[in-house]
């Protein structure tokens, strides 16, 4: 099964702050959205949290908590304890991508080995951000699409979406 991170992060890598995003970027939802859409999505208790403790539709919810009676599980929501059990309940499903969103202790163990990274990258800096990602190892990494799009009255920023690929 192929192992996707999907992440937005500022120039400096800047990903949240006080369990919230840094911004409110329209057409990244809708990409997020249409990517992730009919897939399984794994993401950390914080990160879950910070969406407000329900599924994301239409997508089965994988959650990561090593305290399993913090969350409610429903057809949509499951929790796993580690991640070997993550991985194997999306591919147990059949499905062929899984679709890790966050947040940045989660994305820090599944850097190493992801197999694609879809990063929108949002032009600003976050200096007092606290949450980041690391920097992607353009030795393990290379990028196959760059789209750039400017900020408008909806976008704050400008951003770029990028499709990073596991070198062989
Ligand atoms: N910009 C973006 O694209 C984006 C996307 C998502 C999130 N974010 C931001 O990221 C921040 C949250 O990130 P975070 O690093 O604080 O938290 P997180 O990664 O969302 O969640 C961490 C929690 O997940 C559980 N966990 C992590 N690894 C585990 C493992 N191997 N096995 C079992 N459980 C595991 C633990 O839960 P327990 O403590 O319950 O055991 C841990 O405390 C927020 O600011 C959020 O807004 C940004």
């Amino acid at each position: 099964m192929i192992i996707s991170i999907v992440v937005a992060a500022s120039d400096d890598n800047a990903i949240g702050r006080d369990n919230q995003l840094l911004w409110k970027l329209p057409n990244d939802m809708k990409f997020f959205k249409n990517l992730t859409w009919g897939m399984p999505i794994l993401m950390g208790r914080k990160t879950f949290e910070s969406i407000g403790s329900k599924a994301l539709p239409g997508r089965l919810n994988i959650v990561l908590t090593r305290q399993a009676e913090a969350i409610q599980q429903t057809k949509d929501i499951v929790i796993a304890d580690n991640i070997e059990k993550a991985i194997v309940l999306a591919s147990a499903a059949h499905y062929k991508e899984l679709f890790v969103i966050g947040g940045s202790d989660l994305y820090r163990q599944m850097m190493p080995t992801a197999n694609k990274i879809y990063l929108t990258r949002v032009h600003t800096f976050y200096p007092d951000a606290d949450s980041f990602i690391d920097q992607i190892d353009q030795n393990s990494f290379r990028l196959i699409v760059s789209e750039n799009f400017p900020s408008d009255d909806r976008h704050a920023f400008s951003y770029s979406f990028e499709t990073w690929e596991r070198k062989h």
